[in-house]
């Protein structure tokens, strides 16, 4: 029932919607009454009847609309930037570019000018490498840059002395070397004069040569003219008072920025979301969030503040570069909606009224953290009375191109506090901070010292064998928090206020002594309901499993990320897609779900091909033009999962077209059902045991691809069938088909033997039941056996090793899977936890591999934890929502006794299983409106709700 008050929910009333009585175990039931209106509360309640007939009512709840059309937004978009950046942005600078055939042959840029005496500040930015810059002949130090560092510099800016005459500055810019060399380099730049008469902007004048050519030309505008990506700029704080008079009964604060913020109202904190506005894709669609304000505002003079800086919009973002999704300056957007008691409402909203100023956030970008001058703060500028008479009035923003559109998932929140394990001196004024694990966060710091006394926070995943921050793998990330103190009495409180990093360990400096209590980790992540736990009887998987659950709790943040360390935390879509199914187990990813399928549906190509990574500002990535295998598959591995968990169709509904767009654009260019054309950046089995490089072909790449394809046909086919699309679903079962047969006829042999007999090929085999009966006996065989002689391990990469156990088991491998779970040696998950991951490794070898490609907490290694929860705690979702699982465990004396508990919409699933050499008890709790499909040695079996054990 849903009315539109309390008091009519109470009296019965439903006049909005009554469902009516709908039978056979409803969950995520649609709202299907009057439309709803902008900006208002809707109360509910439900009635629910278990298998007995017993019928119950749940407590009243409600819920709200926010601003659902663009035009409930009436405020305008302030700029947040300074005067002299605005002047900056409007003198903007215009690329221009020529042809260097490869990174060995650099073209020359030129630019002359004149200075009547005074001070220059260059700001330069090039689509290539810069190989030298000089002024006058000169070198001018460029600002170092990690040779490892992914995508290209961002823009430099030098200062230097212009005496009175005549000046060149000149620069060499080559193509970047890589997978994908651009013939043509660009450059843009703003020389800024600052002389006695006056300041000067200079942006245009270049000349150009290739190599040592003696001719320089006129350098001519390039074609596409990139947005100009400014250096980071410090935040702004801005500042509104407004009167009220009647008494507030409602007040909502509805918030949208290009940019980071924090908000106040009359000096209190609003809501405590975390790095808002949260990563998206704000070329496409910028999110926005409401907060009930409703106790904070007062009679009187009130006063609205904001802290505006970078944040996603306008940080670096590998690759592209700052401002990735459109240009300065950074903006804001608000309304703020008062109701009084009369039932008068009007707005407070962004207009000139507002002013701005300067802040104490000196720099703050994702990669690099945070500089933090805290003498800067005003002294009560969040209070009534203060004195904003020096503050410049807001001027507007030009306008978005994108609409305003309410955010979906849960925000990014503090989850947990965690205190140091350790804290321990490594030199004058210098500690090393020990959390005892690696989370995303940040580190808060109480402090007492003097006024402009630096305090500088280092953050590193591990240490190196001296005992020092081992940060080798951030590579350009700068990691690191800065601090000047205020010198306040007793002490300050230090923590960064837009920005994160990835890290276990951080380095403190600047203080004489540091007690464990001033210290506390932060830990930040998308606020998703925590829905399973594993329990295992073996320390060492029972860590595993944590470990996957902090590698979740790290990498979902606004979006899922490869990792929160280094200077990438992309929504990768390959990571996603492999660890989806363990990250539904872990968590409800039912909204998160929604919400970076939207951001993947928003830029996917025409013909249906999903992104390498997401948001991602230009396109498919890597300048790819069509969908790389295992990585756009997560287009359609996300909704098919997180419905199978939820039970919610709105996920397929809201991806159906797209998901088909996506298959159909494959099998178009492959009318052979094999998946040879198109490949886009065709990773394989990234990162495998036995590669080079990370992309090397272990496995033949058609087959995994194909594979992939097939899974995903299964899958359409699948949610078709449970969405009564009765049509589609046979269309894709037929598609599924062919392209199992196509799969067999390509990379089978009769013997059983699969592709060049890698690993990897055998897994997809099996564990994507891509073989028939027989060949799937020896095919098997063949895997076990090369798994043995190799010494029990699997030689995997991404794609292959979530599904290694799988495979193995649907062969009845159990020992071996049990093997591989136990094994300690390198590689191995045990060999992870054995060398003290905390985390998911990206590599097998994290303690010894590459440090330009390895990250301690990189879930996909950590996709074995769907195994664990569906095949050795035996909780398998068969139809959506749980309506019916599988109970089908893989006891092991070894262990003993496994199982896990799932919160599931229909309510708690619990297994536990004990085994001993003569017997084996499970214990099965089912919910409410399921069934279980219990497989047991001595038969089938099915269990409805209630309690049971089974022994055999
Ligand atoms: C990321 C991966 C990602 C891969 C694809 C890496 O840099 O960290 O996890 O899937 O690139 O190439």
């Amino acid at each position: 029932m849903v009315a539109s008050s309390p008091r009519a929910l109470a009296s019965g009333r439903a006049d909005l919607w009554d469902s009516g009585h709908l039978k056979g175990g409803s969950v995520a039931v649609r709202y299907d009454g009057a439309p709803l209106k902008a900006g208002k509360a809707y109360h509910w309640k439900v009635q629910i009847f278990d298998e007995n007939g017993t019928s119950a009512w749940s407590s009243p709840s409600s819920w709200e609309t926010g601003l659902l059309d663009p035009s409930d937004w009436t405020g305008k978009w302030i700029a947040v930037e300074s005067a002299d950046e605005r002047t900056d942005r409007l003198a903007s600078p215009v690329w221009v570019e020529g042809s260097s055939p490869s990174p060995e042959h650099p073209r020359s840029f030129r630019l002359p000018f004149r200075s009547t005496g005074g001070e220059g500040m260059f700001t330069i930015v090039a689509d290539g490498a810069i190989s030298s810059l000089a002024l006058d002949g000169k070198p001018l130090d460029l600002p170092h840059r990690d040779p490892n560092a992914f995508g290209g510099a961002p823009a430099a800016r030098i200062k230097f002395p212009a005496p009175a005459g005549e000046h060149v500055l000149a620069v060499d810019i080559a193509p970047i070397a890589g997978f994908f060399i651009k013939p043509a380099v660009a450059v843009a730049a703003q020389l800024r004069l600052d002389e006695a008469t006056g300041v000067r902007r200079i942006t245009t004048g270049w000349q150009t040569r290739l190599g040592t050519e003696s001719l320089w030309s006129e350098a001519l505008p390039a074609a596409f003219q990139p947005v100009f990506p400014w250096p980071p700029a410090p935040g702004r704080l801005l500042r509104r008072t407004f009167v009220e008079t009647g008494n507030a009964i409602r007040a909502r604060l509805h918030v949208a920025a290009l940019g980071g913020y924090r908000l106040w109202l009359n000096g209190v904190r609003i809501g405590d979301d975390e790095l808002q506005s949260e990563p998206a894709d704000y070329s496409r669609r910028i999110p926005c969030r409401t907060y009930d304000v409703t106790a904070l505002v007062r009679d009187g003079e009130n006063v609205l503040g904001a802290l505006v800086g970078d944040g996603f919009f306008a940080s670096y973002q590998a690759p592209e570069g700052r401002y990735a999704y459109g240009a300065a300056p950074r903006r804001i957007r608000l309304v703020l909606e008062i109701e009084a008691a009369d039932g008068q409402a009007h707005r407070i909203v962004t207009d000139p009224e507002w002013r701005h100023t300067d802040s104490p956030l000196r720099m703050s970008e994702i990669y690099a953290g945070e500089d933090q001058d805290l003498r800067l703060w005003p002294e009560g500028w969040l209070s009534a009375g203060f004195d904003a008479s020096g503050w410049a009035p807001a001027w507007e923003a030009p306008l978005p191109e994108a609409p305003c559109s309410p955010a979906i998932a849960e925000p990014v929140r503090v989850v947990r506090e965690m205190p140091p394990i350790a804290v321990r001196r490594i030199g004058d004024r210098r500690f090393i901070v020990d959390f005892g694990q690696n989370f995303a966060g940040r580190v808060r710091l109480r402090a007492a010292g003097a006024a402009g006394q630096q305090i500088t926070v280092r953050h590193a995943e591990v240490l190196d064998p001296k005992g020092e921050l081992d940060r080798s793998n951030l590579r350009a990330a700068r990691a690191e928090d800065r601090y000047i103190l205020r010198g306040r009495p007793g002490s300050e409180d230090l923590e960064p206020i837009l920005t994160y990093q990835g890290f276990r360990y951080a380095e403190i400096e600047g203080l004489p002594d540091l007690d464990a209590g001033a210290v506390t980790g932060l830990v930040l992540s998308s606020a998703l309901h925590e829905t399973g736990t594993l329990r295992i009887d073996n320390g060492r998987l029972q860590r595993l499993w944590l470990n996957t659950l902090w590698s979740q709790r790290s990498n979902f943040v606004g979006v899922p990320t490869d990792c929160p360390q280094r200077d990438e935390r992309l929504g990768w879509t390959g990571d996603a897609q492999v660890f989806w199914d363990a990250a539904a187990f872990n968590m409800d990813v039912t909204a998160f779900t929604r919400s970076y399928c939207r951001i993947l549906r928003d830029v996917q190509g025409k013909d249906g091909a999903y992104p390498l990574w997401a948001p991602s500002p230009s396109g498919l990535g890597w300048g790819t033009t069509s969908a790389t295998p295992g990585w756009a598959d997560a287009g359609v591995m996300l909704p098919y999962t997180a419905f199978l968990h939820s039970g919610d169709a709105a996920i397929v509904d809201e991806n159906w077209e797209a998901m088909t767009a996506y298959i159909e654009g494959i099998l178009a260019r492959n009318p052979d059902a094999l998946w040879t054309n198109g490949r886009g950046a065709d990773l394989g089995d990234w990162l495998a045991l036995d590669a080079k490089f990370p992309m090397d072909e272990t496995t033949p790449k058609a087959l995994i691809a194909t594979a992939m394809l097939a899974r995903s046909a299964e899958q359409l086919a699948k949610m078709a069938d449970w969405t009564g699309r009765s049509a589609a679903a046979s269309h894709w079962r037929g598609q599924h088909d062919r392209i199992r047969q196509a799969f067999q006829n390509a990379f089978v042999k009769p013997d059983g033997s699969v592709g060049n007999g890698s690993q990897c090929g055998y897994i997809m085999a099996l564990g994507l039941g891509l073989l028939d009966t027989g060949r799937q006996k020896a095919a098997g065989r063949r895997l076990a056996s090369d798994i043995r002689r190799r010494g029990t391990l699997l030689s995997t990469g991404f794609l292959g090793t979530p599904l290694a156990l799988d495979a193995l088991a649907s062969v009845n491998e159990n020992e071996l899977v049990w093997d591989l779970l136990l094994r300690r040696e390198y590689p191995s998950w045990g060999y992870m936890v054995d060398h003290g991951a905390t985390t998911i490794w990206e590599r097998w070898n994290g303690d010894t591999g590459d440090v330009a490609m390895n990250s301690f907490n990189h879930y996909a290694l950590g996709a074995v934890a769907a195994f664990l929860y569906r095949r050795i705690a035996g909780i398998e979702p068969v139809e959506p929502g749980f309506a019916r699982f599988k109970v089908a465990i893989l006891p092991d004396q070894r262990v003993g006794s496994a199982g896990a508990s799932v919160n599931t919409a229909r309510g708690r699933i619990e297994t536990h299983w004990t085994c001993t050499a003569t017997r084996t008890a499970l214990d099965l709790t089912v919910p409410t409106g399921s069934v279980a499909e219990v497989e047991l040695p001595t038969g089938k079996t099915s269990a409805g709700p209630g309690s049971h054990r089974f022994t055999f």
